[in-house]
């Protein structure tokens, strides 16, 4: 780990530093980069100098690396693997799920067409595919894990609980993804039933209708208090909202 550190930062010091160099004279809103590693860069100084240097930096945008790598390449994987399992043994007669979801890029993104990624959400067949895999495949023992850091410990906020400082907390991620109560056949990959729940909302009334049936957050994005994969609450990964911009 710590000599791929040493390479990444002999590639990663000199363009830190000429960034900072061109920030303290002022570069131009249009000349200026758009990306993860200018915002780590202007946004150091607010944590004081340990984290403005081009040392913290490069290890603050290596995590966000490592963070965006594992957590993707995990869940294509996944989908890989469960798209092949349930393509087996199918009928020739049938449309296979990886048939139906090849017809549904095709459509979007027709051969002669660029990929534009503003198109992506219409793939809702491959979005409710991908929610099912990582429902079933991607989930620990544990998510959200948690340390108390106030002296004072915490209390839950019924007042039933109270965990001194120090505690590390956790909730059940896996259990929830696999009970019945909250989902039906919970160990089916059933890719249809998050597409099921999204195709009830006409597309011109997305957010009222879905509101109604109770289920606003179907896509594989949206954190809910039934699907832990992205994290819940203020640290559930907001990351992605950038990403889809
Ligand atoms: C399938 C893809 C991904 C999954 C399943 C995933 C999952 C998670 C989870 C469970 C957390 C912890 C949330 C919590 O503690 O409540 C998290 C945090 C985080 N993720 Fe991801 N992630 C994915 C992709 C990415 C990508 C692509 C990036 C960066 C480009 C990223 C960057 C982060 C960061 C920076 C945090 C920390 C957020 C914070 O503590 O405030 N993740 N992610």
């Amino acid at each position: 780990m710590r000599s791929q550190f040493k390479i990444a930062y002999s590639f990663l010091k000199p363009i830190i530093e000429k960034r900072v160099e061109d920030l303290r004279k002022g570069i131009t809103l249009q000349a200026e980069p758009d990306d993860l590693l200018q915002w780590i860069i202007k946004e150091a100084p607010l944590y004081g100098k340990q984290e403005a240097n081009p040392h913290a930096i490069s290890m603050r945008l290596l995590a966000i690396n490592f963070a965006a790598i594992h957590s993707t390449a995990i869940l294509c994987t996944d989908c890989i693997y469960d798209m092949a399992s349930l393509s087996a043994n199918v009928q020739p007669s049938f449309k296979t799920v990886t048939d139906q979801l090849r017809e549904e890029a095709m459509a979007v993104f027709p051969s002669s067409s660029a990929i534009d990624k503003r198109s992506l959400p219409k793939l809702s067949m491959l979005d409710a595919f991908m929610k099912e895999s990582a429902r079933l495949r991607l989930s620990g023992g544990l998510a959200m894990i948690r340390m108390v850091t106030n002296p004072n410990g915490w209390t839950t906020s019924d007042g039933s609980l109270w965990f001194p400082k120090d505690s590390l907390i956790g909730f059940p991620s896996r259990p929830m993804h696999l009970d019945n109560g909250v989902y039906k056949d919970p160990m089916q990959h059933d890719w249809t039933r998050f597409h099921h729940y999204q195709q009830q909302s006409p597309e011109t009334d997305v957010g009222e209708t879905l509101e109604k049936f109770g289920l606003q957050n179907q896509h594989i994005v949206s954190a809910s208090n039934d699907f832990f994969v992205f994290g819940v609450g203020k640290h559930a990964w907001y990351v992605r909202s950038h990403l889809d911009d």
